[in-house]
């Protein structure tokens, strides 16, 4: 039996409800994409403005799937799979080998969730996010006078919460784990201590923070091409970065599991660190850390069943309200991206943030009501003032009521072996490079996931999202994250893996590559080639990627008072895996960045 509960949405009386609330018939004014030979195009208007980021194709393999940021990492996670290795060994070699190769995001000094569902179709999650130090007070990054003490939060030894990433991987392994803990460890530990090639990415991302490297860690050599005032050379693609001392702890976790990092000379070294730059995990935090098997959170949406992260994420909940909001209209018939279908997506997603500010925390220290907030019966009365005819203000949504920019520095990772069992993990440091600390002999990056709290009410933190008490800081308390890993089944069976890093964006990423696939019949790639969108309710505004509207839908949108906003950069680094009707696997690695899938 699953561990789980299963939440059945009562459709037909939502969708009654629904039809009686619409003000004005939608129109679908814009360009429409058609499948023609197997290629996505717009059918009418503007024929220079694709809605791909790039026409990359995914990845088919029989036996066993990886997708992830890195091309170093997911060849672990293939030769893991190859020697023998279940989806669980390969994740967790995945999650060690970004922490070599990844720094900005791959970590040991941060914290993560993975959502499992065996081949049987059992699912779990498991929850490794960092916690507070046990020293954490709620007014921590405010003055006398109640203002934020600006970046506190952001950079530096106050900025992290105690990591919970190994203790993640080490329960992760004793659970599910098929290969001894040693085998699974060693390729991170010969990328560390044997280097390994930079991408060009790599190097542009290690020679952007060099200013930040030099000042938060004076007198360290880590990650700097040079220690030379005068030496102005930086990296470049191609360059080897060997990090001996990285070697050297992941070889004591090797050897000692969770003791390897949480006491002894790993510990005594992080400690020390805080001491030196005055924050506040002492190794009493560390050695209390523990990650926490969380009952998965699952719900019906058409004939798929969605297996999705409970709190101390907000992105399931999320996840599940925006899907329950959209599952009433017939997206399909007015075509991906088309006015109508934005329309509702993004007014579903301005409805669905404010409940987040409202609600979401850690559920070890506060009562999140999940089940009201993805009832159909709540989500009705959160729908009543929608209109075609315009959009709905923000500042008139509010959180609901019940009788409770952008980094992309997160990472995202799938994994299915032959089996078909299948994880999701995102894990992250928070901003790109987390705090900007490096651990002293030890050579790892600490996170700063102290800015996923709620600083002080109404305050945006780094992704512009605003929390309440729901979220305040605490001693010992989990950090609000929008990181959302997902498994979908369809008809019982495993059907997609999905995920990706984005901060606030994460949710709204993951809601259109999931309804690329199942409304619009994209391929997994498509999907995630697929130009995308946001809204987080405040600021009211949409960002776009540029292409992502058509001409015509912006002028509809923007005729109803919608404000949008054309980026510069981009949404989403999806790293997803999808099960094709003949059973093998499309892996599909996002175009914007490094993103690899490898499979055989
Ligand atoms: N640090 C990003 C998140 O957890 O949502």
């Amino acid at each position: 039996m699953k561990k789980s509960i299963i939440y059945h949405s009562t459709l037909i009386a939502f969708m009654v409800a629904l039809a009686a609330c619409k003000t004005q018939k939608p129109s679908t004014t814009g360009s429409k994409i058609e499948q023609s030979q197997g290629v996505y195009q717009y059918r009418d208007e503007d024929p220079t403005v694709q809605p791909f980021f790039s026409d990359r194709k995914g990845v088919i393999g029989r036996n066993g799937m990886v997708a992830s940021a890195h091309p170093e990492a997911s060849q672990v996670g293939l030769t893991i799979l190859k020697a023998g290795g279940n989806a669980v060994d390969a994740a967790v070699a995945v999650q060690f080998a970004l922490a070599v190769v990844y720094p900005g995001a791959g970590n040991i000094g941060g914290g993560g969730f993975m959502v499992y569902r065996d081949r049987a179709g059992s699912a779990y999650t498991l929850d490794y996010r960092e916690k507070a130090p046990g020293q954490a007070t709620q007014n921590m990054y405010l003055d006398s006078l109640g203002n934020v003490r600006q970046g506190l939060s952001i950079s530096g030894h106050l900025a992290s919460g105690v990591p919970g990433s190994v203790d993640g991987m080490v329960e992760a392994h004793k659970r599910f784990g098929k290969l001894a803990w040693a085998e699974v460890l060693q390729p991170a530990v010969d990328l560390a201590a044997k280097g390994f090639a930079l991408t060009e990415r790599d190097a542009l991302g290690l020679n952007r923070i060099k200013t930040d490297l030099t000042t938060i860690n004076p007198g360290k050599a880590y990650f700097l091409k040079s220690t030379s005032p005068t030496d102005t050379t930086t990296w470049k693609k191609g360059d080897l970065l060997v990090q001996a001392d990285l070697a050297k702890t992941l070889q004591r976790i090797q050897a000692q599991g969770r003791a390897g990092f949480y006491e002894g000379e790993t510990a005594r070294l992080l400690a020390e660190e805080m001491k030196r730059g005055k924050g506040l995990i002492s190794a009493e935090d560390l050695k209390n850390y523990h990650s926490v098997w969380r009952q998965p959170l699952q719900a019906n949406y058409k004939s798929y069943n969605v297996i999705t992260m409970p709190p101390t994420s907000s992105g399931g909940v999320a996840l599940i309200q925006l899907m329950r909001f959209t599952e009433p209209y017939p997206l399909r018939k007015w075509g991906w991206n088309r006015d109508s279908t934005v329309q509702v997506m993004i007014e579903a997603e301005r409805r669905v943030y404010a409940d987040r500010a409202k609600f979401l925390g850690d559920p070890d220290f506060v009562k999140v009501p999940v089940d009201t907030l993805i009832n159909p019966n709540y989500l009705r009365t959160r729908w009543t003032d929608f209109s075609f005819a315009k959009a709905t203000d923000s500042r008139a949504v509010k959180g609901g009521t019940i009788p409770g920019y952008e980094s992309l520095e997160t990472t995202h990772f799938s994994v299915v072996d032959k089996e078909g069992n299948a994880v999701s993990i995102t894990t992250t440091l928070n901003g790109g490079y987390g705090s900007r600390v490096v651990v002293g002999g030890a050579g790892f990056f600490l996170n700063n996931e102290m800015d996923d709290f709620s600083i002080k009410p109404g305050v945006p933190n780094m992704f512009g999202l605003i929390g309440n008490q729901a979220n305040a800081i605490a001693p010992n308390k989990r950090m609000l994250s929008s990181m959302t890993p997902t498994i979908l089944e369809k008809d019982g069976k495993l059907f997609m893996v999905v995920g990706t890093p984005g901060g606030s964006t994460i949710i709204t990423s993951v809601y259109q590559t999931i309804l690329n696939v199942i409304e619009h019949g994209m391929s997994m790639q498509e999907a995630v080639n697929a130009l995308k969108f946001h809204h987080q309710w405040l600021p009211d505004k949409t960002i776009f990627e540029n292409g992502a509207f058509s001409e015509p839908t912006i002028q509809a949108l923007q005729s109803r008072g919608y404000i949008l906003e054309k980026l510069t950069n981009t949404l989403g680094r999806m790293d997803c895996v999808l099960v094709r009707p003949d059973g093998s696997y499309e892996g599909a690695s996002d175009p914007r960045a490094d993103n690899t899938a490898r499979g055989y």
